[in-house]
């Protein structure tokens, strides 16, 4: 017998026969070897049990003083987190069955007992009883991700995320679509983020960028005659993190030849479909709808509308018109809006609620002017109006319940302000007033409501740079009819592009390529890069649209973010293994880092110091 501790090197009892969430009641009478971790260990008038877990589950072993005293023994010296093998034989469950459990109706009796390993106390408490989960700080965790991967929740979001990768591989393989990897080292594809650059030793003051995608690459595979390509691929992106966004993440990406916008959508919601049957066991209702980039903006003041509650934006702008209420007037007179959303059942919100919503929400979070509403009490009474009747007729409080179809009890909200930033400004409010209200759902089982947002505008002006810039990326072609637009008024060109959005999140981005050398050009120059830099830049791809480019366009799809959904978690970090913080670090093997001098060198680097350092000195 081996029952000595500290652990035994040599595991007498070889491989184990099942995993701990594999015994059921078929299995009473056999004789079984389990190995895992001490989850949980109960003493009860003189039997011992331990939950003992690994990733397919729980089984509970019972140890009893009396027939094997010596592996009673040991096992009462074993703490949480040990690492253990068990020989025993199954029996049902003397106690009552945990029908939360599928191995609930049996029970091992141990006639032996290996340590495998002994643990130090845990920084945090990793059970599978979710009772025993402790509310851990998330940079505790993450300086012990793989402790924190030990929970049974966050080992189903990676199991799941390795699903999606063999459905997906499945769904495009059984198209004709190849997966073709491409550089990671590569030149900077300009996807609208900072790049992540590596310096190179051999060649001075040159650096490689890794990719924001692989666009450019996955193009020239078109030229290349490959016709249907797809790729489940690391991007980088140096920005402002948030929950939904990671500095590296991983796309799905697909590029085809020969497409029209229907063969994407058509190919992108099969692909959907299958993930949601495969994963979910969910049908998804197909085609999915669509809207165009201004609808979404006008109903929903946002290009990734949520759809899973109404609450659409109100135009009140003729309701308004000459109401002599300066701050509506001055906006209409100078092109524009006043927009309203209604909020059912709020029509009694007190004063103080709404003062804290204007101050907080709308002029602090949201940075819009001001909030304006009106009410219809519950009790029918007349309705009333946030604005003095001195600088406001009382009628207009009327009018715009009336405009607003809003019923005693209910509430009308009003912003106004210039497009388009006053859509926008009314969109978040709309999701925060969903959100506080309650009324989009957690979790993970829908609705499911996902929509294409079409006709992006080609390019949008960037104020900062004083010039246009590429809406998608600067290879999106224009609708055929607006070709001539683009050059007579560039901001009003929309482009073949599209959104997959679900619930509010966008799912991915494609577009139909331009695929032409001289509009590719003009491209270029639209967005103020000269005829130098596009050759300097992206002399690759317009050296190759020479050589029988064929149309082609594609899509890429967030595959974290498909995980996010599906799944029902709160951040991106909960469904990589080994994700960054806020702050692009990672706290467990504490990188980003210095390196030494000589690596400098090499690189031919030289650090300079902050502009915090240097200004403090
Ligand atoms: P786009 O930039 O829209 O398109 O990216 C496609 C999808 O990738 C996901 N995504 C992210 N996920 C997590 N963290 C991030 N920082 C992050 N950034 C983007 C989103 C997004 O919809 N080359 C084009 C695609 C194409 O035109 O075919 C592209 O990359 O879900």
């Amino acid at each position: 017998m081996s029952h000595s501790i500290p652990e035994t090197i040599i595991d007498t009892h070889g491989q184990r026969t099942h995993t701990c969430g594999e015994l059921r009641s078929a299995e009473i009478g056999a004789i079984v070897v389990l190995k895992g971790w001490v989850d949980t260990t109960r003493n009860l008038g003189g039997l011992l049990f331990i939950d003992l877990r690994d990733r397919f589950g729980l089984s509970q072993l019972v140890f009893e003083p009396r027939e094997t005293p010596e592996t009673y023994t040991i096992a009462e010296t074993l703490k949480s987190e040990f690492v253990i093998s068990v020989r025993g034989h199954v029996i049902k469950r003397r106690g009552e069955i945990n029908r939360s459990l599928p191995t609930g109706e049996i029970e091992i009796v141990v006639d032996d007992i290996i340590v495998l390993n002994t643990s130090e106390p845990l920084p945090f408490t990793v059970s599978a009883h979710e009772k025993k989960q402790q509310n851990a700080g998330e940079d505790l965790r993450l300086k012990y991700r793989y402790l924190d991967l030990r929970r049974p929740a966050l080992q189903g979001n990676i199991v799941l995320r390795h699903k999606l990768y063999q459905s997906t591989r499945r769904y495009f393989d059984g198209k004709d679509f190849i997966e073709v990897e491409t550089p990671v080292l590569m030149k900077s594809t300009p996807e609208g983020a900072r790049d992540y650059l590596v310096p190179s030793r051999v060649h001075a003051g040159q650096f490689y960028a890794l990719p924001q995608s692989p666009q450019t690459y996955k193009q020239l595979l078109m030229i290349s005659g490959l016709d249907r390509y797809f790729q489940i691929v690391k991007c980088f992106r140096d920005e402002d993190l948030r929950a939904d966004r990671q500095p590296e993440f991983t796309q799905i990406d697909v590029e085809m030849s020969f497409p029209s916008e229907e063969t994407i959508y058509e190919l992108t919601e099969g692909l959907m479909a299958s993930i949601w049957k495969d994963l979910k066991g969910v049908e998804l209702s197909l085609p999915f709808p669509r809207i165009t980039y201004k609808e979404a903006l006008e109903r929903y003041g946002a290009d990734k509308p949520d759809r899973r509650f109404k609450m659409e934006l109100v135009d009140l702008s003729k309701t308004f018109s000459g109401s002599g209420f300066p701050p509506f007037d001055n906006t209409l007179n100078t092109g524009g809006k006043v927009l309203g959303i209604l909020v059912k059942g709020e029509g009694d919100r007190g004063r103080g609620a709404m003062d804290r919503l204007d101050k907080k929400i709308v002029r602090g979070k949201i940075g819009a002017g001001g909030l304006f509403y009106f009410q219809r009490p519950h009790d029918g009474s007349e309705a009333k109006s946030s604005i003095k009747s001195e600088v406001l007729g009382r009628s207009y409080a009327t009018d715009a319940c009336d405009a607003m179809g809003a019923e005693a009890g209910d509430l009308v909200l009003v912003l106004c302000g210039q497009q388009p930033k006053i859509y926008g400004q009314m969109g978040m409010l709309r999701i925060h007033m969903a959100k506080d209200l309650g009324l989009i759902p957690e979790g993970n089982t829908g609705p499911w409501e996902f929509l294409w947002v079409t006709e992006f505008p080609l390019v949008e002006w960037d104020e900062d740079a004083d010039r246009f810039s590429a809406m998608h990326h600067p290879f999106t072609a224009p609708l055929a009819e607006d070709v001539e637009v683009m050059f007579n008024d560039p901001g009003k060109t929309r482009a073949r592009a599209y959104d997959l959005v679900l619930n509010g999140t966008e799912l991915g981005g494609g577009s139909i390529r331009i695929h032409q050398q001289h509009i590719q050009r003009q491209m270029f120059s639209l967005l103020g890069i000269d005829k130098e830099e596009a050759d300097r830049r992206f002399g690759f791809l317009l050296n190759a649209f020479r050589f029988g480019t064929p149309p082609h366009g594609g899509i890429a799809l967030g595959l974290d973010r498909i995980v996010m959904l599906l799944t029902g978690a709160k951040s991106l970090r909960e469904v990589i293994a080994f994700p960054k913080t806020q702050s692009a670090q990672e706290p467990m093997v504490q990188s980003p880092d210095i390196v030494d001098e000589h690596q400098l060198e090499e690189l031919h680097i030289q650090i300079r110091p902050s502009k915090d350092e240097t200004s403090d000195s």
